[in-house]
């Protein structure tokens, strides 16, 4: 005669709320009506809704001007939402105060921004070692990723000595350094030929993958967009999954 099975107790069912398996379904990131505007009264985010699931890598692509970069800062909280929430790894930033805040996105975000921000007075080793130093993390990782983004023996070179994809290059590296949780990237390839643009590519994805991490990279690049595993188009109405001709 079959077995019944046993009711669950509710120590079981606390043990399996606590299991892996569900920790692992919460998202990355959630932002539930995200809405910002500028002085000029322009909405350039309304009420977006968006998850990104752990370990999944996302592009979002769409046209100039359309806020993709304004998204990312306010993720990164370079810059603050008018209204909506925004969970990050399950926790809700309105929650916290500046300094949890801060904390929580320094150990777990990494940010390549459009326009680099590398830091002028230190060497190239001293920009990428920065967010490993702020986590107390070892700093021998600085000189191992400057050689992965195809800048051996320059470490000690200041950034006024590097064009703009080195530059460039010299910024994944220091977003990758401490394996943050969760990845951001503004237009990572934008200053690089297509050959460096996709070890880059590669690196990023290599990365991703061997921590577990998620990541999303905003792209005008049909083949950098290719390479994540979903394809978002951001409008004005909203962030929508591209359709095959949007970036194949
Ligand atoms: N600090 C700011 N003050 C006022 N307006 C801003 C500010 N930052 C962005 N904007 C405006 O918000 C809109 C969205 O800008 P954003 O930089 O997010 O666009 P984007 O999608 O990243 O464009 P691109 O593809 O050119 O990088 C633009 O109209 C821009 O002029
Ligand atoms: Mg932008």
């Amino acid at each position: 005669m079959p077995s019944l099975p046993l009711p669950q107790t509710a120590g079981q069912r606390d043990a399996a709320l606590r299991s892996p398996a569900v920790a692992a379904t919460t998202p990355a990131l959630e932002c539930r009506g995200l809405t910002k505007s500028y002085g000029n009264g322009r909405i350039v985010l309304d009420h977006l809704d968006f998850r990104l699931e752990a370990g999944e890598y996302v592009a979002v692509m769409g046209e100039s001007g359309v806020g993709k970069s304004t998204f990312l800062n306010l993720i990164a909280g370079l810059d603050a939402p008018d209204g909506g929430e925004l969970l990050i790894d399950g926790v809700a930033m309105s929650g916290l105060d500046d300094d949890a805040a801060t904390l929580l996105r320094r150990q777990k975000l990494g940010f390549i921004f459009q326009a680099f921000h590398v830091l002028p007075h230190l060497t190239l080793e001293q920009n990428v070692a920065l967010p490993l130093m702020l986590n107390g993390l070892p700093l021998a990782r600085a000189r191992q990723l400057l050689d992965a983004v195809g800048l051996p023996g320059r470490a000690g070179d200041f950034p006024r000595q590097l064009s703009g994809g080195e530059l460039q290059r010299v910024a994944i590296a220091r977003a990758l350094a401490h394996r943050p949780r969760l990845l951001l990237a503004d237009e990572p390839t934008g200053n690089l030929d297509p050959d460096t643009a996709a070890d880059i590519l590669a690196l990023l994805r290599d990365e991703i993958r061997a921590s577990g991490a998620s990541a999303i990279m905003v792209t005008h690049s049909h083949a950098a967009a290719a390479s994540a595993d979903r394809v978002l188009v951001l409008t004005r109405d909203g962030l929508f999954p591209a359709r095959g001709g949007d970036f194949a």
